[in-house]
């Protein structure tokens, strides 16, 4: 097992009391694989990345549970121990890519920086070329021009892809994106989802991938988490799921998309009746 959650609780402290963003939460990933979370805003779903990559930030913390990453808790290591398995074993793909480049670098810079460490036998030339492939790979347009550009000069979606590219470039175990693709029109984001699946393919990097396009849930999962108020509804295969959604939150997210495997491309999951406590129910997990 690459990663195994065990009893994750993650909650948010002010004045007006506590916010339990991520309740008690329990899933696994194996080699090569990937788990979707869905599960409608709010859910969760960042905040259960986040407590993976230790970056809650105050007034949360992760303040139950255990997340075995090879076996090791990495709640239990120390900032250091988890800075160097970030951006080396496990690597992120953020909802904000903003957040994560350095907008005082070229970002031709900060992926050949990935490279120089992870990517030892590369000389400086190679690295050039590589750096200039993975931009072509993950479809930005004059990839050798954009080497030389700041972060603040690309778009968003550009942005987006540079951050693919440089998890790419230091191919970890773990991939954590999310909702990596939700900036990019449908073609860059097929060919993206396309690269990640490749990765995984020829690579063996296991994938947590989030997101609220059940299309996509389709197209990348093979194990998917389905999220509600902090707590996980329903565990499945992907092909179980859609062929039969036990929770009744789950079934609420599926109906509220036309025909399951035919789904339309961004149908996202926010029409669900809120009226229902779905947490009344009793969980799935399968
Ligand atoms: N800084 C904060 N202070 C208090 N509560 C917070 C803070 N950040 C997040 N939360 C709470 O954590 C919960 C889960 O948020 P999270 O960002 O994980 O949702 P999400 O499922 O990723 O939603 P989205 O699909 O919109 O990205 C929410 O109830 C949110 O209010
Ligand atoms: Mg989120």
């Amino acid at each position: 097992m690459l990663l195994e959650v065990k009893n994750l609780k993650t909650q948010f402290f002010s004045n007006k009391g506590i916010n339990t963003a991520v309740n008690s939460i329990n899933f696994h990933i194996k080699e090569g694989k990937t788990l979707c979370i869905v599960g409608e805003s709010g859910s969760g779903k960042s905040m259960t990345s986040l407590s993976i990559m230790g970056l809650v930030e105050e007034p949360g913390r992760v303040t139950d549970g255990e997340i075995f990453f090879k076996n090791n808790n990495l709640l239990k290591k120390t900032k250091n121990e988890i800075q160097a398995i970030r951006g080396n074993e496990i690597a992120m793909i953020f909802q904000e890519p903003m957040t994560s480049l350095n907008p005082s670098y070229t970002v031709g810079y900060q992926i050949d920086e990935v490279l120089r460490l992870h990517q030892k036998s590369l000389t400086k030339e190679q690295r050039k070329i590589r750096v200039i492939e993975l931009f072509e790979e993950v479809g930005i347009p004059l990839a050798s021009d954009k080497y030389n550009e700041y972060p603040f000069k690309l778009s968003g979606g550009q942005r987006q892809r540079v951050m693919i590219a440089m998890a790419m470039a230091c191919e970890p175990k773990l991939l954590i994106a999310d909702e990596p693709t939700t900036a990019l029109d449908v073609t860059i984001q097929a060919q993206v989802l396309d690269l990640m699946n490749d990765l995984k393919e020829k690579k063996g990097t296991s994938i947590l991938f989030i997101t609220h396009d059940l299309a996509v849930v389709a197209q990348m999962a093979d194990e998917v988490i389905v999220m509600y108020k902090g707590n996980v509804v329903e565990q499945a295969s992907v092909k179980e799921l859609f062929a039969n959604p036990k929770h009744p939150y789950t079934k609420a997210l599926l109906g509220s998309i036309p025909i399951p495997g035919k789904v339309k491309r961004k149908s996202r999951l926010e029409t669900v009746d809120d009226k229902l406590n779905y947490l009344d129910f009793p969980k799935e997990i399968r």
